[in-house]
């Protein structure tokens, strides 16, 4: 695997960061229409080099704008999809990769380490993950990882899960990711680096999360430790939930 083009390496390439996409990966990896949200420098399409590669050997990876302004996220732009992923979409079954993210910089990264790499076929799109441009049920499986920790707050993941579900087909899958706040490391590493940055870093309990899913009728499907299985030592869980009325 060629990572030379990967930025922050410290970052992206981190111990957790990176187990927590490849235990995603097992959880997906027969899943046909994906779409990753916040899918950063696009890492985690990585893990399906094989497949994607003898999918479409002509390497091709787009990146487009969509809306082309950042003013004009809102009900419009979710109501005319670019991508609607409907069964007659002209897709003929093919499997669908989609990444998202709101940085320009980092999906050109990603376009570059598919190319590093002779990945082609996934779709990545700038866009704001709390306003979708995807028609509603139009995924089976919908990822968020690495990111809630730098949301500011349980609302403000409240907020996105919401939307993530929206997208998310009846029977579908969402999987998204905290850092374990019951782990007196990460709690007070987190701490400590929340301090230093600009931006917010937080750790939280699998149960705040549940709370979340359980009050919208959602259900836990599965709850996966990350680097130790005790929940005291876990560094970080993964937490898979589907519609529960199904
Ligand atoms: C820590 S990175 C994680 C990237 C990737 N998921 C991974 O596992 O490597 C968080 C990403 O979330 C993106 N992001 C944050 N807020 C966003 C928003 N409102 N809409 C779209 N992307 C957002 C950032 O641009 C960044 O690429």
């Amino acid at each position: 695997m060629n990572l030379s083009n990967v930025s922050r390496k410290k970052a992206f390439l981190g111990n957790i960061t990176t187990s927590v996409r490849n235990e995603v990966w097992k959880l997906c990896r027969n899943d046909k229409t994906i779409l990753d949200v916040c899918c950063g420098n696009g890492l985690f399409f990585l893990n399906f080099q094989e497949l994607v590669r003898s999918n479409d050997s002509s390497g091709s990876n787009s990146v487009s704008h969509y809306p082309q302004k950042e003013q004009t996220f809102g009900n419009v732009a979710r109501d005319t999809s670019p991508l609607p992923l409907q069964e007659d979409d002209g897709r003929d079954g093919k499997r669908v990769l989609i990444g998202i993210d709101r940085s320009d910089e980092l999906l050109k990264e990603a376009k570059r380490i598919f190319q590093d790499n002779t990945i082609g076929g996934v779709e990545l799109l700038r866009c704001n993950a709390f306003q979708l441009p995807f028609k509603s049920n139009a995924f089976d499986r919908v990822v968020c990882v690495n990111t809630l920790l730098n949301l500011p707050s349980l609302d403000a993941i409240e907020t996105l899960i919401l939307e993530l579900m929206r997208v998310c087909k009846a029977g579908g899958k969402l999987v998204i990711d905290i850092r374990n706040r019951r782990n007196p490391y990460i709690r007070w590493r987190y701490r400590l680096l929340a301090k230093k940055e600009k931006f917010p870093i937080k750790a939280y309990k699998v149960e705040e999360l549940e709370d979340i899913f359980h009050r919208h009728g959602f259900s836990c499907t599965k709850i996966v430790p990350i680097g130790c299985p005790l929940k005291f030592c876990a560094k970080a869980f993964l937490i898979e939930a589907s519609s529960s009325n199904l």
